[in-house]
C-alpha cells in the first residue's frame, strides 16, 4: 500500500524553556524550580545515576536556594537560547521545520508567580521569538508550563498543593491568550502531566521529605493540576479563535512479558495507572472508574471544590500529544531483569535493543501507541517529543556523524508513516531537543537529542557554537520530501 504523509503535516522539532534558554536571572525573571537542581559533572556514572535522579529533599532545596553558582546547576545555563534564538531560528528554518513546540518560562512572565502585574521584558522577549517564527512560516506550538514554577510559588503556598497556585497559573495563562493568541498555532497547558506521579519535583514541584504522605500529595497536586487545566482550556474557548488546546502525556507503552493471563492483566494496570488516566480525564472529562480500586488500595483522598466535576467535564482537550520514547514490559514476576526508561523503570523486552540509558528502542511501539490512542479517543493526535539521547562526538573533519540517529529517526518516521496508513490522525512530529540541551532526567548535556549540536560540555564548558549532524541533512530531506525519502 502506497501511504502519504498528509499536505501540511507539521514536521517540527521540540525544546523546553528550562532545559534550553540558561540566563536564568536575566531581565527580571524569577529562580524557578528547576533552576534549583544540582548535578556534578565530576560525579561517577553510578553517582550521576543516584544523585542526579528527580527526588529532591529539603536540604537540598534550601541549600540551592541561596547558592548563587551557576556551574552546578546546568538549568541555570542551559544552550543560552535566550540570547541565541536568532541563530537558532535561522537553522531550523534552514531545516525547513513547519512547527517549532517550546515552552514558556513562566517565572520569566510572573518572576514570582504571583506579581499583580507581568514582566514586560519577558513578554517582550516572546513576541521577539513568536513574531520572527511567524515571518518564517514556522508554526508555534506553545507549552505553557514544562515542569518549572516559580520558586515563590512553592515557598509561599506549598506549589501545586494550593488551590492559590491555580489560580497564579491560570492568570499566567489569560496573559498568554492575551499577549499572544493571535500568533501560536498550538496550545498545550501541561507538558506529560503524568510526570508528577513519577518525577514528584519535576512534575508535582513536591520536596519529599517534607510530605507524610507522598503519594496523597502527588494526587492532590495532580488533580489541581487537571482543575488548572480545565480552566485553562475553558479560557482559550473564551478568548481564542477556533483555539487547537490539547493535552499531553509521556506514554510509557507495555507489553506483557508473554500470554499468562495475568500478566496481560498487569499490563492492562500498568497502562491505566501510567497512560490512560491521565489522559482519560483530559480528554474524557472525568476521574475513570478502575482509578478507585487505586484510590482504595492506597488510602489516597483528595480534598475538591464544588463545580470541579463539571469543569472537568466540560473543558476538554481537542488533540491528544504524547512523547514516545521507547516502551517497557508488565510482568506479576518480579525478579525479572529491569531496564530505565524515561521517567520510570519496567521490565526488560528480550527483541529489543536499548540507548546508553538503557531506553528501549521500540519504533513498533510508536505504531501501535498512535492506533491504542487515537482508537480510544478519536481526536488529532502529536507526536510531541521522541528521539534518540546518545553521546555524540566531533570528529576531526569538524563533523559530527550520527548514523544511529538517522537509523533511530527513520524507523520511528516509517512506523508513524504506517500509522497513517492505518488511519490515525496524526498532525505533527516534533523530534525532542531539536538541538542539544541539557537533559532533563540525568541534567548531562552529554546526552544529547539533537540534530544540531551544541559545543558545551557537562561542565557548561565549551563555545557554545552549534554544528549541524549528518542528522540534520537527513531530518531535512525527509521534510523536504513530506516523508518520502527516508
Ligand atoms: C521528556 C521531557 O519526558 O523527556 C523532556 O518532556 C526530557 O523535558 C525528555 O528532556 C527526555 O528525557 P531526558 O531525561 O533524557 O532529558
Amino acid at each position: 500500500m502506497n501511504i502519504n504523509f498528509p499536505d501540511g503535516f507539521l514536521w517540527g522539532g521540540a525544546i523546553s524553556a528550562s532545559q534550553a534558554e540558561g540566563a536564568y536571572l536575566q531581565d527580571g525573571k524569577g529562580l524557578d524550580t528547576q533552576d534549583l537542581r544540582y548535578f556534578d559533572a565530576a560525579w561517577t556514572a553510578d553517582e550521576r545515576k543516584e544523585k542526579s535522579n528527580r527526588r529532591m529533599n529539603e536540604e537540598k532545596f534550601n541549600r540551592a536556594l541561596s547558592d548563587t553558582d551557576i556551574e552546578h546547576y546546568p538549568f541555570r545555563w542551559g544552550i543560552d537560547f535566550y540570547n541565541k534564538w536568532e541563530e537558532d531560528l535561522a537553522l531550523f528554518d534552514e531545516l525547513g521545520m513547519k512547527v517549532f513546540r517550546l515552552s514558556v518560562n513562566w517565572a520569566r512572565i510572573y518572576p514570582n508567580g504571583d506579581d499583580v502585574q507581568p514582566n514586560q521584558k519577558g513578554l517582550d522577549h516572546y513576541r521577539r521569538i513568536f513574531e520572527e517564527c511567524k515571518k518564517r512560516g514556522i508554526k508555534l506550538f506553545v507549552t505553557i508550563l514544562h515542569y518549572n514554577i516559580p520558586v515563590n510559588l512553592v515557598l509561599k503556598y506549598g506549589g501545586w498543593k494550593s488551590r492559590t497556585t491555580v489560580d497564579c497559573y491560570v492568570k499566567y495563562a489569560r496573559t498568554l491568550f492575551k499577549e499572544f493568541g493571535e500568533l501560536v498555532d498550538y496550545w498545550l497547558p501541561f507538558n506529560e502531566i503524568n510526570a508528577g506521579k513519577f518525577n514528584p519535583y519535576n512534575g508535582a514541584c513536591l520536596i519529599e521529605d517534607q510530605e507524610d504522605n507522598l503519594d496523597g500529595a502527588i494526587f492532590q497536586c495532580l488533580y489541581h493540576q487537571f482543575v488548572a487545566n480545565a480552566m485553562v482550556v475553558k479560557l482559550a474557548k473564551e478568548m481564542l479563535k477556533e483555539p487547537m488546546i490539547g493535552c499531553m502525556i509521556a506514554r510509557f507503552t507495555t507489553y506483557p512479558a508473554d500470554c499468562r493471563p495475568e500478566n496481560v492483566m498487569q499490563m492492562i494496570l500498568d497502562d491505566q495507572y501510567s497512560n490512560w488516566f491521565y489522559t482519560d480525564v483530559m480528554v474524557r472529562g472525568f476521574y475513570p472508574e478502575y482509578m478507585n480500586r487505586y484510590f482504595q488500595q492506597f488510602g489516597i483522598q483528595v480534598d475538591t471544590m464544588p463545580g470541579d466535576m463539571e469543569l472537568l467535564r466540560e473543558n476538554t482537550a481537542n488533540f491528544v500529544a504524547f512523547s514516545y520514547y521507547m516502551s517497557l514490559v508488565s510482568s506479576v514476576e518480579q525478579g525479572l531483569e529491569k531496564t530505565s526508561g524515561n521517567l520510570i523503570m519496567g521490565f526488560k523486552n528480550p527483541f529489543l535493543e536499548a540507548s546508553d540509558w538503557g531506553w528501549q528502542i521500540d519504533p513498533v511501539g510508536l505504531r501501535i501507541t498512535l492506533n491504542q490512542v487515537y482508537d480510544r479517543y478519536h481526536l488529532p493526535v502529536f507526536i510531541a517529543e521522541n528521539g534518540l539521547g546518545a553521546y555524540d562526538q566531533v570528529s576531526d573533519d569538524g563533523m559530527v556523524h550520527d548514523p544511529y540517529r538517522i537509523e533511530y529517526m527513520k524507523e520511528h518516521v516509517k512506523q508513524l508513516k504506517e500509522a497513517i496508513g492505518d488511519g490515525v490522525d496524526v498532525v505533527g512530529y516534533t523530534p525532542w531537543g531539536i538541538i542539544d540541551l541539557v537533559s532533563c532526567g540525568p541534567m548531562e548535556m552529554s546526552k544529547r537529542y539533537g540534530v544540531i549540536y551544541v559545543d558545551r560540555d557537562d561542565r557548561g564548558e565549551g563555545t557554545n557554537a552549534r554544528i549541524k549532524k549528518d542528522s540534520f541533512e537527513w531530518y531535512r530531506k525527509c521534510i523536504a520530501s513530506n516523508g518520502e525519502e527516508l
